[in-house]
């Protein structure tokens, strides 16, 4: 009799449990559909989809594409020659490429490799560049510093 009425109530949970992730699960969709049927026909007006997608490329190109905010250099640096916004923890890049010899006592590309300070020792022995991100660094560090 117990085992009976304790698989019933069991079951009747399981039950209702299940019952109430299909509801969900259905009204979830419902309740998406016409949304996604609202926003169809404006994302297919064309000229506009072309414009937004220009305009993400261009910022891409500039705040996300780039070497300094791929290994996490903009957590602690700005650029603000290049127009790259940074945490403040580090100083503005802009004029690292002809600065840091006089500063730090070894030209830039020396320094990357094994910095003389200590917040980038640590920044740079945790997570060394590779010859070619060091190149690409320098790269963008010398055309901020020519502007
Ligand atoms: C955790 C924060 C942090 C990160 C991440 C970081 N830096 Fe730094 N960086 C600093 C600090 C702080 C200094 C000042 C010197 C010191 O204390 O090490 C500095 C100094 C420098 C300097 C010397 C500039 C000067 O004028 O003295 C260069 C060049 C530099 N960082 C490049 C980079 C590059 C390239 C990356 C990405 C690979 C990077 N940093 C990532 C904090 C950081």
């Amino acid at each position: 009799m117990n085992k009976a009425i304790i698989s019933f109530a069991i079951s009747l949970v399981i039950g209702f449990g299940l019952g109430y992730l299909v509801f969900g699960v259905i009204m979830g969709d419902s309740d998406k559909q016409p949304q996604v049927a609202q926003t169809e026909p404006t994302d297919a007006s064309s000229t506009t989809e072309k414009q937004d997608t220009e305009a993400v490329k261009e910022t891409a190109s500039v705040d996300e594409a780039n070497i300094l905010n791929s290994k996490g250099c903009l957590g602690c640096h700005a650029v603000d020659a290049l127009g790259l916004e940074g945490g403040a923890t580090g100083p503005d890049l802009s004029k690292a490429f002809t600065d840091v010899e006089g500063k730090h006592g070894k030209p830039i590309e020396e320094f990357l490799k094994e910095p003389t300070s200590a917040v980038m020792s640590g920044v740079i022995g945790g997570n060394p560049l590779t010859d070619e991100e060091r190149t690409q660094v320098l790269d963008m560090l010398k055309q901020a510093s020519e502007k």
